[in-house]
């Protein structure tokens, strides 16, 4: 075939080409194999030098042609092509729907609320049911019946949100172990999570509303071993098996005897820290008056927990804060 015959080839099947082309990059692949440094007319223009002599001109002209034609011909099909798919119009055809799609952001429950469910999955192998009491409580529920005397600090009103007289924000999860116990007939065995407030100033460590885990078995022969077996099985469920526990002697106005328990930290660089998860105890004979127990009959425990402690120890996070300032570039983290 004459270099003239290869010149009309290369121009009619480069324009049926780009006739069916639709996307851009077809046509970036039309470009390179045509038009590019390597393309078609650029080897065209090389071999007119080995043409004979009294050929070249026409050859000239006729490869210069195909060059010309070519670039209007991919400028005029990449405007077009450019004009349907910003437009509209048949755009529908020119995306390809095998393409993976952007998967919208979905949310994930809060770490606190994970935690929450963790731990009342944990107590439940043990046999604990779940609990729940209102956040807005009275006094006696608050205080009273835990033999939380009027004079007892802890109601100061500095140190609790009054709402108006005989109402307040619940400062402790205590209050639902006197919610079930009034409903129910001993055996109780129950843990209630949830919020709590006391107008603590905010820093690293405290907030003025926080979430704690109470616990509460009552049964006939119930002993402080049962609590420190509970106690430390949770905080291994929890933290992990190898954790330590240690109690320490302690007062509170509805438990006696009472106790805090600590859990032993290691840290990365080979230091021990003692940390207080909460305080627990034997529930005081008092309590379990005040809603009609028979304290010769039945002893039961009862523990609290400071819920923030245990997610800040077990995923090492420094500041309370970044628990309730919704920036998803913390939380997604959990
Ligand atoms: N309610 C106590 C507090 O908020 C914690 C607590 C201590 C709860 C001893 C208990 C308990 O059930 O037995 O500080």
């Amino acid at each position: 075939m004459s270099l003239l015959d290869d010149i009309q080839a290369i121009r009619s099947a480069a324009t049926e080409a780009l006739g069916k082309i639709d996307i851009a990059d077809a046509l970036e692949a039309w470009r390179i194999k045509y038009l590019g440094t390597k393309g078609l007319v650029k080897s065209t223009m090389q071999r007119l030098k080995d043409a004979p002599r009294e050929e070249k001109p026409a050859l000239g002209k006729a490869a210069n042609q195909l060059k010309v034609a070519l670039t209007e011909a991919f400028e005029a099909h990449k405007k077009k092509l450019g004009a349907a798919l910003a437009g509209g119009g048949k755009t529908a055809a020119k995306l390809d729907v095998t393409l993976p799609g952007n998967r919208p952001k979905i949310g994930h429950s809060h770490i606190i609320s994970q935690t929450v469910s963790e731990i009342c999955e944990i107590c439940a192998r043990m046999g604990f049911e779940v609990a729940y009491g209102p956040e807005v409580e009275d006094e006696l529920h608050n205080f009273v019946a835990l033999n939380i005397p009027e004079s007892h600090p802890a109601r100061d009103p500095l140190d609790n949100f009054y709402l108006y007289p005989g109402a307040m924000l619940r400062s402790q999860t205590s209050t639902v172990q006197i919610r079930v116990m009034e409903n129910t007939e001993p055996p109780v065995r129950i843990i209630a999570p949830g919020r709590v407030y006391r107008p603590d100033t905010v820093d690293a460590t405290h907030s003025f509303m926080f979430h704690q885990v109470e616990g509460l078995y009552v049964d006939q022969g119930v002993t402080m071993s049962d609590l420190k077996t509970t106690l430390d099985q949770f905080c291994k469920a929890y933290f992990g098996g190898e954790v330590e526990t240690r109690f320490r002697p302690s007062f509170f106005p509805f438990t006696e005897p009472s106790a805090e328990i600590d859990v032993l930290f290691h840290y990365p660089d080979g230091s021990t820290r003692w940390i207080e998860l909460g305080g627990c105890g034997m529930v005081d004979p008092n309590v379990l008056k005040a809603v009609n127990y028979d304290p010769e009959k039945y002893t039961g425990f009862a523990f609290g927990l400071g819920i923030e402690r245990m997610v800040m120890r077990r995923h090492n996070i420094p500041d309370i804060r970044f628990l309730y300032e919704s920036d998803v570039r913390f939380l997604h983290q959990f």
